[in-house]
């Protein structure tokens, strides 16, 4: 597109070229013509952090389809959850000479050299859903408000166990996210918020004594890790009693916890499943939630956060200022990243119809 414009612009002069390139699809928004013919037809790269999940699957999808909109070509990479690989990976598309990237960590401290290499080749970053840390080489951050989705995971299990009404005790056990992305602290941290006050009148009594977050982790977010830790933490605490609650920050680790419970008799009139949080409103618990057995997930509508991101590489690559909704609250360590935060929205049995098949998130026929 470069030597295309400018073999065009050598030939018809500036305002043929405009015309190209309104033709080319452009919206059309903003900045001189001059201004956007330098980004627009542009390649942006897109580093997400792994295939395993199917939420950034659609990610990579949506945030193609946003770009190719805006008249932007795109490489979409994914890092498999190696850190190693995703550094190269964004090696490469520094090389390959994309104008923009916009990236979710795997590992959010490891990206600092390659983030060097990028601004010395002056290619703006927008931290994508997870906030890259210590390096003041990344623009913007574009995520939901992460320390809601721990609220909202933490009062969805505090109603359903009536808590608020002097129910209890109920037995509860924590999972939180990997260690490694720093979503997982504002995760936990809301979702304690709320129950920290139940544990300390021991309305809640988590048997297996873990209920700090390093002792809860979950290294990459791995529902099998989530399984094995549950299988255990059944084995050493429950001999007696029963779980009533489970804390899970992710569906997929929801799906692990589910598989141990299930294996330990869990999921009968005598012993039901206990309440148990999600996160991202993937195919399978949605399902998973409307056969009964994973409580609630945090839908975060994939479209929007999406659209933020490339709203973000749009405007900067035309020189002018994204929309922001939040100057304090994502301190990486090095600056304060200006973001915007989406709301999340807590999905049960009760709304998931409304929120994601009238929503057009999934349709009726997904969710059968
Ligand atoms: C987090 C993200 C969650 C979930 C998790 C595992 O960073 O905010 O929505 O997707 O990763 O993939």
């Amino acid at each position: 597109m470069r030597n295309r414009r400018a073999a065009l612009a050598a030939i018809a002069g500036a305002a043929s070229l405009a015309l190209t390139l309104t033709a080319c699809g452009q919206s059309g928004e903003g900045g001189s013509k001059e201004d956007k013919g330098d980004a627009k037809g542009g390649t942006i790269g897109i580093a997400m952090p792994t295939k395993s999940s199917e939420r950034w699957i659609t990610d990579g999808a949506n945030v193609e389809k946003d770009l190719k909109a805006k008249g932007y070509k795109t490489k979409l990479v994914f890092g498999e959850d190696d850190p190693e690989q995703q550094v190269s990976q964004i090696e490469n598309l520094i090389t390959q000479g994309v104008k923009a990237l916009i990236i979710a960590a795997i590992d959010n401290k490891s990206l600092n050299s390659v983030l060097q290499q990028a601004a010395d080749a002056k290619i703006p970053v927008i931290s994508y859903d997870r906030l890259i840390l210590g390096t003041k080489n990344v623009d913007y951050y574009a995520s939901f408000d992460n320390e809601k989705v721990g609220k909202l995971q933490a009062g969805y299990i505090v109603d359903k166990l009536g808590l608020a009404s002097g129910k209890g005790p109920f037995n509860i056990e924590l999972f939180a996210g990997s260690n490694d992305d720093n979503n997982t602290k504002y995760f936990f941290n809301g979702a304690m918020s709320v129950l920290q006050p139940y544990i300390d009148s021991k309305k809640l009594v988590v048997k297996s004594g873990q209920t700090k977050m390093n002792q809860v982790t979950t290294l990459r977010w791995d529902g099998a890790t989530a399984q094995k830790r549950m299988e255990d933490i059944l084995t050493s605490s429950y001999k007696s009693g029963k779980v009533d609650a489970v804390l899970s920050p992710y569906d997929g680790i929801s799906i692990g916890i589910i598989a141990a419970l299930k294996s330990d008799g869990y999921g009968t009139a005598a012993k039901p499943l206990p309440v148990i949080s999600g996160q991202d409103a993937e195919l399978a618990s949605v399902k998973s939630i409307i056969a009964g057995q994973q409580s609630m997930t945090v839908y975060k509508d994939l479209r929007k956060l999406a659209k933020v991101a490339t709203d973000m590489v749009d405007a900067t690559l035309n020189g002018k200022k994204p929309e922001i909704n939040d100057t304090k609250s994502y301190d990486n360590g090095t600056k304060v990243v200006p973001a915007y935060l989406l709301q999340p929205v807590s999905v049960d049995k009760t709304n998931y119809e409304k929120e994601l098949v009238q929503g057009g998130y999934y349709t009726a026929d997904q969710l059968k």
